[in-house]
């Protein structure tokens, strides 16, 4: 029998580029505070948040993904027909099939490429990060598109008082491509379904279909429950990230974790004993929780800004529904 060929590894993997849209609409914890009981203070003080974006009632997902992903890949000096795999982490691109990667890719120019969408809630991007690396080291793909977009003002709320503060819009992207050298250490990653039910929807497709009294399925989020997840895991993971990545956390410049509530952030900085000259992503403060967009939205604030230099390790972390995870550190563009 003739043994199957295989494509030839690559030694790594590494971001080139970044790009990111945030909507103009600009939503103030005073402006929540007119359709929950809640104050300014109360907001600020919980979650770190003074406002966020809200993306307008004719701006999709595949819109604000186009926006950020044209960005990322003029960045990246390449052509979008460069482009072979666009892989897209989102949960709020309101169509079952067709994925909104498929239709990004057309839009950018990336015609044929595979696409698909990563459903790992916040985790997705640095679930997506992960699986281009794997496909970019295995030669099974050369440039691929990284984009995370959410539009969660769609599946939230307004009356929730338990998220309808947190959670808002945007997108970020970047290019990974093959490197000589690793540009991504692997990838800790993992799921607790036992805890599916910590943030999942008030209700099904099927059921809303046959009970439309029920609402529209909306995102429903057992806050504590995350928060005391989040925080007694996490650190643990992101420290398994630098030993994975054969460094420590001295090595790092930036520090990326997914903006779900700076007190979370806090307390894994703390876990860590982050070095003082660690720049910490602190995007929740003007942007929200953006699930899985937050840490493409935070990394290429923090280039474009000039908070950190290029070339730099930085430690990214992504958690939330599932209750799923990923962390991994990436070499800075
Ligand atoms: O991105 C995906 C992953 N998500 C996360 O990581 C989010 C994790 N969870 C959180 O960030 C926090 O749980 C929240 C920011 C969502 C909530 O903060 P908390 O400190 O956990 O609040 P809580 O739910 O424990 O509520 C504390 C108190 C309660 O009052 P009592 O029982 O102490 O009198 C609530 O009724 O705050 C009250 N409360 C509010 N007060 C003003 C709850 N929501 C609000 C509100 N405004 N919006």
């Amino acid at each position: 029998m003739t043994a199957l060929s295989a494509r030839p590894f690559r030694a790594g993997s590494r971001i080139v580029s970044t790009g990111s849209y945030r909507p103009a609409r600009v939503v103030t914890n005073e402006e929540i505070c007119t359709w929950i009981e809640s104050s300014d203070e109360w907001i600020r003080e919980r979650s770190g948040i003074v406002e966020r974006r809200w993306a307008a009632d004719d701006e999709s997902v595949v819109d604000m993904a186009e926006a950020a992903a044209l960005k990322a890949v003029a960045a990246s000096g390449l052509a979008p027909s460069d482009i072979s795999m666009v892989l897209v982490a989102t949960v709020s691109h309101p169509y079952q099939t067709p994925s909104a990667a498929a239709e990004l890719g057309e839009r950018i120019g990336a015609h044929g490429a595979a696409a698909l969408d990563v459903a790992a809630a916040c985790a997705g991007f640095c679930y997506a990060v992960g699986l281009a690396d794997t496909l970019i080291r295995s030669g099974e793909s050369e440039h691929v598109l990284v984009v995370g977009v959410e539009k969660l003002s769609d599946f939230v709320r307004k009356d929730d008082r338990g998220s309808s503060f947190i959670f808002a819009d945007g997108a970020g992207a970047v290019v990974m491509s093959p490197s000589d050298r690793p540009g991504v250490g692997p990838t800790v990653w993992g799921a607790d379904g036992a805890q599916k039910d910590a943030i999942t929807m008030t209700q099904n497709w099927i059921e809303y279909r046959d009970d439309q009294t029920l609402g529209f399925p909306a995102l429903k989020m057992q806050g504590q429950q995350v928060f005391r997840w989040a925080v007694g895991e996490m650190a643990g993971v992101a420290q398994q990230a630098l030993e994975a990545a054969g460094i420590t956390a001295d090595d790092l410049v930036a520090f990326v974790p997914h903006q779900a509530n700076n007190r979370i952030t806090d307390a894994i900085v703390r876990s860590l004993k982050l070095p003082e000259h660690v720049h910490v992503a602190r995007d929740i403060v003007t942007t929200g929780n953006t699930s899985a967009a937050s840490v493409p939205l935070a990394l290429d604030r923090m280039l474009e800004s000039g908070d950190v230099g290029h070339g730099g390790y930085a430690l990214l972390i992504g958690f939330g529904a599932g209750l799923a995870y990923a962390a991994q550190v990436v070499e800075l563009p």
